[in-house]
């Protein structure tokens, strides 16, 4: 039902209410996000092209209302929480722009996207798709991971309690970070289509830029779903769940997006095709709901992380859980830990000793010789990355992205980053941890060495001049340093020596499969 990006009442409607001020039901506040010089230059009425980054105008919109929300407000109501471990709430807080506009759009032409053109139908497109196949029945499947045998059983079984052709629908945009890229799951959803009756299914992609928003975000993906000519939707367990906190308490229950849509469903006009999650039921070789299977049979089933373990360690995959050439594309884009790229991130304080640990360990790595190493020193970057930045909060962080977007390079091309900076805060080290680990090993280092022994140090009589107060801004001294809350290494520098430090290192890549 939305012509635009909401307007404010709209948005506040959507809030507190789920709903649009015309009564329809919407979960999900879609407005535009922009910086605030971008915002004071702009009057209401007045009409704004959007452009593609490539200057392609996409659309234009007649401005209807600029302001500036309560983010932590959104996140509470749309999210049920302001905790940033959850990858919405993250987004919203660290990643969006602080003021919203609100307004009608004239699409002028479509974003051009370059790989599988021929699934990306636009919703008209779609349904009529499915009037030349003449089906008047759809139930559509949302996804965001590889199928697996699991997945083929759920959405038989959706396909067949609604007596409908099955929309195999995943999302092609933004996802949870980590996720499996999209090229990859295309070609393991085109692998799993094979087992379908021909004729029986339609695969699809859409381009949506997902929030893990949970029960909301089910709601939501039913109407759009609606708008590509489903009639009925298939939930499972957990659907669009951010996992779990960082204290491993779950976001939402597993089945708190089914009881949300039960709700609404006559509203939407989109009927839900609920299910438990499937397990394989090993006595009867086959999927079962969980529920349904006898006490003494053994129920079997993996789980991401398992299934992510086994690709690392090349260990068995079995053929109850997914297809050979579904596991031969994953095999292909995971190869086992060994031969994967990695980023290992040391952080800490000025003179804390991360530049030697990460000298030995560059020639630790280099006498292994399996991989190119690149050693990203905080001093080096300066000098050749980062060499217009100083020292506030935005250009540090600039400074570290730039580390991380190199670094998530060479790990995608399977080489050896070796980063060495200050980098003081927490945000951006989360940022620069998701962009590397979907590309392989991401080992965060704390250089734990208390501020009293860097100060003593002293190398470069930093400190001296910022105690002297002809520095400012000095880390450790009037500029923070956030310690890392769970870094996969942490040295004590008091107690080890430099090489040994290294060795813990290496320790570390050995036990993991890395080397
Ligand atoms: S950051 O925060 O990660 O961008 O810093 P980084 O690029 O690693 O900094 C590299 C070296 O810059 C010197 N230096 C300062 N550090 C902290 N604060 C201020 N104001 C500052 N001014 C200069 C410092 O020697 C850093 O080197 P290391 O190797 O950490 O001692």
């Amino acid at each position: 039902p939305l012509q635009g990006f909401l307007a404010r009442a709209d948005y506040e409607s959507v809030l507190n209410s789920m709903g649009l001020t015309d009564g329809l039901i919407w979960p999900m506040p879609i407005m535009l996000d922009v910086t605030e010089e971008v915002a004071a230059g702009l009057a209401t009425g007045e009409r704004v092209a959007l452009l593609h980054p490539e200057g392609m105008v996409l659309a234009v919109i007649t401005v209807e209302d600029v302001w500036t929300p309560d983010k932590a407000e959104e996140a509470q109501k749309v999210f049920g929480t302001t905790n940033e471990d959850h990858p919405g709430v993250f987004s919203l807080m660290r990643q969006t722009n602080p003021v919203y506009i609100g307004g009608k759009l004239e699409g002028v032409e479509m974003p051009a996207h370059h790989s599988y053109t021929g699934m990306r139908l636009t919703p008209a497109q779609l349904r009529s798709r499915f009037a030349e196949l003449n089906v008047s029945s759809v139930v559509a499947f949302q996804t965001r991971n590889p199928m697996h045998r699991a997945h083929v059983e759920l959405t038989k079984r959706g396909a067949a309690s609604t007596g409908s052709h099955l929309l195999i629908h995943p999302v092609v945009g933004i996802t949870r970070p980590g996720d499996v890229d999209y090229y990859l799951r295309v070609r393991c959803y085109q692998a799993a289509l094979r087992q379908y009756e021909p004729g029986s299914a339609t695969l699809a992609l859409l381009p949506l830029a997902m929030r893990m928003g949970g029960p909301r975000e089910a709601v939501w993906h039913a109407i759009i779903r609606k708008n590509y000519g489903a009639n009925s939707f298939i939930v499972g367990r957990d659907h669009a769940g951010p996992g779990s906190d960082s204290s491993g308490k779950p976001f939402y229950g597993p089945y708190d997006a089914q009881e949300l849509l039960a709700k609404h469903d006559e509203e939407l006009g989109v009927k839900m095709a609920a299910f438990e999650e499937l397990v394989y039921d090993a006595d009867e070789g086959a999927y079962f709901p969980v529920s349904e299977v006898p006490e003494q049979h053994s129920k079997m089933s993996l789980s991401g992380t398992d299934l992510r373990d086994r690709l690392a360690t090349g260990a068995d995959i079995p053929e109850w859980f997914s297809y050979p050439e579904v596991i031969s594309e994953l095999r292909k884009s995971y190869p086992p830990r060994a031969q994967q790229g990695i980023t290992v991130f040391f952080t800490g304080l000025p003179s804390s000793g991360k530049s030697t640990i990460a000298n030995v360990l560059m020639s630790r790595l280099m006498e292994i010789g399996t991989r190119p190493v690149t050693l990203l020193d905080g001093d080096l970057v300066r000098k050749h990355l980062s060499s217009e930045l100083g020292f506030s909060k935005e250009h540090r962080d600039l400074n570290i992205q730039r580390i991380g977007y190199v670094a998530s390079e060479i790990t995608k091309n399977h080489g050896v980053a070796i980063c060495a900076p200050i980098a003081p805060y927490q945000d951006v080290r989360r940022v620069v941890r998701e962009m590397i680990a979907p590309q392989g090993g991401f080992i965060e280092v704390h250089v734990a060495t208390p501020l009293e022994i860097c100060e003593q140090r002293d190398r470069k009589g930093l400190y001296a001049k910022a105690r002297a107060g002809i520095i400012k801004g000095f880390t450790g001294i009037d500029d923070p340093y956030e310690v890392p809350e769970n870094p996969e290494l942490r040295l004590d520098t008091t107690s080890f020596s430099a090489d040994e430090c290294a060795d813990q290192v290496m320790d570390y890549l050995r036990k993991e499969g890395y080397v």
